[in-house]
């Protein structure tokens, strides 16, 4: 039996506690050096660390058997007297901070666990009362599975580095609560706030109602109160109740008064009843968390993780007290966030785009669109007709039934009766629509496409066709979502009443029952070949930019160089393979999946895809090659606007493919949203027009007849204004179009 013992300097600030040796560490006879350690010297280098600078040592110095702590005692080792010893080396080097790395560091250290609930949390250490303990997500548990965890582990080693430079409890927050007030000390509150210039907001409610139970309101990270309103019954007489309701709007509404607020549109839709629309915004948390680590979650458990030092409060269910710290946090957040956003020049792009945009947003989802329910009728009768068919002809093809909408049983058919290569999600296995169309390329089995086409069509009957989802005024009141992608691209669902439903992949030809109202008519407005424009400037490539600016057909040009034709002898077909073939190149898809998308051979799609090459020679040397570098170099993508993103995943083929697609994605998704966040305050008044679907390259606004052609001349001219992108100015068209539904447009312009 080999002991590792601690490394480092005697006297360091910082020391790392882990859980005990692995094979690697017993035969090298130093603790972190496999694959953990790797790891864990990666995020010290990340931090300006190295190894020498920090103590790092485990709990147990002792490889357990099988690397199975609960094996300990066949060693004949007793952890509690690891634990003293393990106090006696931390005592000799008098740190001002540990690390604590996994379970059994944070349960040595602080008595407590789970360390993804604790993790990021500045906590005193039992074990050394007056010592700061930091807890983290294990490495190894992160490769295990979600690799993403180890973003996690990079923050909070970012956090001790930090609060080892001194000792003591300097940053954990002195803050003031107004817990439990009487009517006066609420009124006193209140009236403080008038003069604030920002106030942060957080409610309570019943689970599933609007009932408000809680308002909790601060004007600075250490002062909260939280107003009691309905504990089971009414917290304050009527006359009481109205006159702190008339106090909170006038707060809430008062257009001096910044809110900050985690999730503004969630707590605007609460409170709408009470107080109208809660404006104006100073900031969101949760859109900074997205502009920060959109791959990271966006809960104010998480963000506080990172940018508070309040430690986790978020499993107490004290209500009153759960409610204040979460004023609080989010209003200490909010100022971290900020000096990261302005570190990043991203302050603009919060407070001028991405927050007046949720605004924008949150007005399409109270308004709603009308709906012609008769044709809505029609295509959930008509689909439920396609599904018996579908469904039947599944049956014919198995001799049995099969439930579609039941993973195990997809799952159990899939893997078990046709013995296709087990697919997974996170670890688990799946039969979801991507896994199925990944082995539609290893199967020919009809059933496969039924079961897809199955269950598109049973997911339109339940959503977009259920009448369900359509308020008692006819209209669909969807929710739409800032923060919903990690590409920067909005995303919809239904709404916390559970109506309103995902508006993205909604087909062309039912588009006819979105309709506008009386008086007004829809803008329909798309960005041409937006994602090929952005891939074309960020590989810099002369010839497929000069095709974009020649103004004429792209893919018609793309395909005369391919088939070596004159351009206006190509046909729709050639067309058709030079389209498919640009777009899924550039993002790295590979001839099978050409092949398969676009129902050619796989022969072809490869010739194709070489001509491709061969024609834009710098979307491989440039655009590709160019993003897998910066990924090498620090896993960061930045689009022209200055969205980033950190690439959190497995190294490899699909994480850069990944890459190759989100920059012109997001890119694509910025321009056409930062246009509609400056048109929209240009919209004459009287045009009434409210932005209301935005899918893809596309946004639909309604706005009055009469002023059709002044609004679709300001959102053009916003959209196309120039771009600078990669040393040259990017000028993207804008299709528009005007008609009386979203399906029967015409051009704008055309009679
Ligand atoms: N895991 C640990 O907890 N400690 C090590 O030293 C190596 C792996």
């Amino acid at each position: 039996m080999k002991k590792i013992g601690g490394v480092g300097p005697i006297n360091a600030k910082l020391v790392l506690v882990g859980e005990a040796p692995g094979a690697e560490e017993e035969s090298a006879g130093l603790p972190f050096i496999g694959p953990s350690g790797k790891f864990i010297t990666e995020c010290l280098r990340d931090n300006g660390l190295q190894r020498s600078d920090v103590y790092i040592t485990n709990v147990l110095k002792y490889r357990p058997p099988d690397n199975k702590m609960d094996r300990i005692a066949e060693l004949g080792i007793d952890l509690v007297q690891q634990t003293l010893e393990l106090r006696d080396e931390l005592a000799a080097i008098k740190p001002n901070c540990i690390l604590a790395i996994g379970n059994t560091a944070l349960e040595a250290l602080c008595g407590k666990h789970g360390v993804k609930k604790w993790r990021g949390s500045l906590l005193n250490s039992t074990l050394l009362p007056g010592t700061k303990v930091i807890p983290t997500i294990h490495p190894a548990a992160a490769l295990r599975g979600e690799i993403k965890l180890l973003a996690f582990l990079r923050a909070d080693m970012h956090k001790a580095r930090l609060e080892s430079a001194f000792p003591g409890f300097e940053s954990l927050p002195q803050r003031t609560f107004v817990i439990n007030p009487s009517f006066i000390e609420v009124i006193q509150a209140l009236d403080r706030f008038e003069s604030a210039s920002v106030l942060s907001l957080d409610i309570e409610s019943i689970r599933d109602t609007d009932i408000v139970t809680e308002i909790g309101l601060g004007d600075c990270p250490t002062f909260a109160i939280t107003i009691p309103i309905f504990k089971g019954k009414p917290c304050w007489s009527i006359d009481e109740e109205k006159e702190i309701w008339r106090r909170v709007k006038g707060l809430l509404t008062n257009p001096k008064i910044g809110k900050v607020i985690q999730n503004v549109n969630f707590e605007r839709n609460m409170l709408f009843q009470w107080v109208g629309e809660i404006y104006p915004i100073f900031t969101d948390t949760m859109i900074g968390q997205h502009l920060l680590y959109c791959e990271l979650k966006k809960d104010l458990g998480t963000i506080a993780s990172l940018y508070s030092m309040e430690p986790h409060w978020k499993s107490d269910r004290d209500a009153d007290e759960y409610n204040v710290k979460d004023v609080s946090v989010t209003q200490e957040c909010a100022e971290v966030m900020e000096e990261e956003l302005k570190e990043l020049g991203l302050t603009g792009f919060l407070h001028g785009y991405q927050v007046p945009l949720s605004t924008i947003l949150w007005r399409a989802s109270i308004k709603g669109i009308r709906i012609d329910l008769e044709k809505q009728k029609k295509y959930h009768d008509d689909t439920e007709k396609l599904c018996q068919g579908l469904q039947l002809a599944l049956n014919q093809f198995l001799g049995r039934e099969l439930n579609v909408n039941s993973p195990k049983e997809v799952q159990k058919f899939l893997y078990l009766e046709l013995k296709l290569p087990v697919q997974r999600k996170a670890g688990k296995v799946t039969s979801d629509e991507k896994a199925i169309e990944k082995l539609r390329k290893k199967s020919d089995h009809p059933a496969l496409e039924l079961i897809i086409k199955l269950r598109e069509a049973r997911k339109a009957l339940s959503t977009v066709f259920d009448p369900e989802r359509i308020d008692e005024d006819g209209r669909l009141r969807t929710e739409w979502v800032i923060t919903g992608t990690e590409t920067g691209r909005l995303s919809s669902r239904k709404n916390i009443r559970d109506r309103g439903c995902n508006m993205q992949n909604i087909p062309k030809d039912v588009r006819d029952m979105f309709i506008a109202d009386e008086g007004y008519s829809f803008i329909v407005a798309d960005m041409s070949q937006v994602e090929a424009r952005f891939v074309a400037w960020f590989a810099d490539d002369p010839i497929y930019k000069g095709m974009f600016k020649s103004g004429k057909d792209i893919h018609k040009q793309v395909a005369a160089w391919i088939f070596k034709m004159d351009v206006d002898a190509i046909t729709k077909v050639e067309r058709q393979k030079a389209k498919a073939t640009a777009h899924g190149t550039p993002y790295g898809m590979g001839p099978g999946n050409v092949a398969q998308l676009y129902g050619i051979s796989v022969n072809e799609a490869e010739w194709l895809q070489n001509q491709f090459f061969q024609m834009f020679p710098k979307v491989k040397t440039h655009y590709q090659v160019g993003i897998q570098d910066k990924l090498r170099s620090g896993r960061t993508l930045t689009n022209p606007f200055g969205r980033r993103r950190i690439f959190f995943d497995w190294w490899g083929e699909d994480l850069f493919r990944e890459a190759y697609a989100s920059l012109p994605q997001g890119s694509a998704a910025d321009t056409i949203n930062m246009a509609m966040a400056r048109a929209y305050y240009r919209f004459p008044k009287e045009a009434d027009a409210t932005p209301l679907i935005q899918v893809h390259d596309e946004w639909v606004i309604q706005v009055k007849d009469a002023y059709v052609d002044e609004c679709a001349r300001i959102f053009k001219e916003e959209v196309e204004k120039p771009i600078f992108v990669n040393g040259d100015w990017l000028s993207i068209p804008l299709d528009v179009a005007v008609g009386k539904d979203w399906k029967n447009t015409k051009g704008w312009g055309e009679k």
